[in-house]
């Protein structure tokens, strides 16, 4: 057991993973959020589990994380479902990745192609073969990747489970309370300055996901590069006859917007998502509601028919190079779990886990050492 004192700075699925770990080992943990915890990217994402679906071969540190962080997702599961006694809708369906047209199909066995030189467990499906998986598709799919393993959690629920656990544990919650600065003296960090005083503390961790840059005290050479990408998103009712089970994405050579379709068990059908550099700004646009419904409704035509439930937009915290940034800072104490950009809920575990054992050894593991500031500083 453990008895340092730790104050996490942003209440999404991150900061709630790595408190959940820290107080279940004893720590005493402090969240403060600027709003409600969890409602920002954790409550606008999707929940796709998907490190094949999303790969790419010029970021291969990435696509390892996230599957190192997939195959502890089940385990991360079970003990989350066990602390609370709900469910957060794990589901093992895998992810359809489908063309529509001929310029789409030579795209899709571009990345097909290079899933494999991952050596990705990937399959090529005719259109046909899509269909039988997902008779819902539309008869104009031409060619899909079946990426059997890359799976969805409900990240709603996952918000949900996360508080509920984390506070089980003895963990302390300040929604709506504002961390003014991070307090540093002689180059390492004591605590940080809210409305409320100073709260000090043995480690101060920084997940306050796109808002992380904004953050006032750390010395300007290590604010890490974080700014948000907007995504704008939908959710449909489906309805008999127009249900279906696994994710699907679309890949389309010719137009802006790639979606996907994610099946939810209590039947919302999650659309997402558009991504743009707009700043802070989260309102919905047109153009962006009318390409993610174009290329749902190409994909799977029976989404016509189905009511809209809600719409929104959130803001993923993108670092400068896509991955996440990681552990230890140049200030003592000060420790960074932010810039998950499109990764975030998928990154979950592995996050939680290796930052929580850094917290309490003071150790960075060979997983996360990539993924230090320090990449950005040389
Ligand atoms: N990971 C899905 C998205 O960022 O839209």
């Amino acid at each position: 057991m453990t008895h340092k004192k730790v104050i996490i700075i942003g209440g999404g699925v991150i900061g709630l993973g790595i408190g959940w770990q820290l107080a279940k080992a004893g720590a005493a943990v402090t969240i403060y959020d600027q709003s409600e915890v969890g409602r920002a990217a954790s409550w606008a994402a999707a929940g796709m589990l998907a490190p094949l679906a999303e790969a790419h071969s010029e970021e291969p540190e990435l696509l390892k994380l996230g599957c190192q962080s997939l195959e502890r997702y089940s385990q991360w599961v079970t003990d989350l479902e066990a602390d609370t006694q709900m469910s957060v809708g794990y589901r093992v369906e895998g992810t359809l990745i489908v063309g529509l047209e001929p310029d789409d199909t030579h795209q899709l066995r571009h990345l097909y192609d290079a899933q494999r030189n991952l050596q990705l467990d990937v399959n090529w499906l005719t259109g046909r073969e899509a269909r039988d998986i997902e008779s819902a598709l539309s008869p104009r799919v031409t060619a899909a990747i079946h990426c059997a393993s890359d799976y969805q959690v409900d990240n709603r629920l996952m918000v949900t489970a996360l508080q509920r656990a984390y506070q089980q544990h003895g963990g302390v919650v300040r929604g709506n309370s504002v961390v003014e600065r991070v307090v540093i003296e002689d180059g390492i960090a004591i605590g940080v300055q809210t409305r409320d005083g100073f709260q000090n503390a043995d480690t101060v961790i920084l997940s306050a996901g796109c808002w992380s840059a904004e953050m006032a005290g750390i010395p300007e050479a290590i604010i890490p590069p974080v700014r948000p990408v907007k995504g704008q998103m939908l959710a449909l009712q489906m309805e008999e006859g127009i249900v279906i089970n696994s994710v699907i994405r679309t890949v389309r050579a010719r137009y802006p917007t790639s979606v996907y379709l994610v099946p939810r068990t209590d039947g919302r059908l999650i659309v997402g998502a558009t991504s743009e550099e707009m700043g802070f700004d989260t309102r919905l646009t047109v153009g962006g509601v009318f390409e993610l419904l174009r290329g749902a409704w190409e994909a799977v035509p029976g989404v016509y028919e189905l009511p809209i439930l809600e719409t929104w937009a959130g803001l993923r915290p993108g670092s400068r190079d896509n991955a996440p940034i990681l552990g230890k800072t140049t200030v003592e104490n000060l420790i960074y779990a932010t810039g998950h950009y499109r990764n975030g809920i998928l990154l979950t575990p592995i996050t939680a886990y290796e930052i929580a054992k850094l917290v309490l050894t003071g150790e960075t593991s060979e997983i996360i050492l990539p993924f230090q500031l320090d990449r950005f500083l040389k």
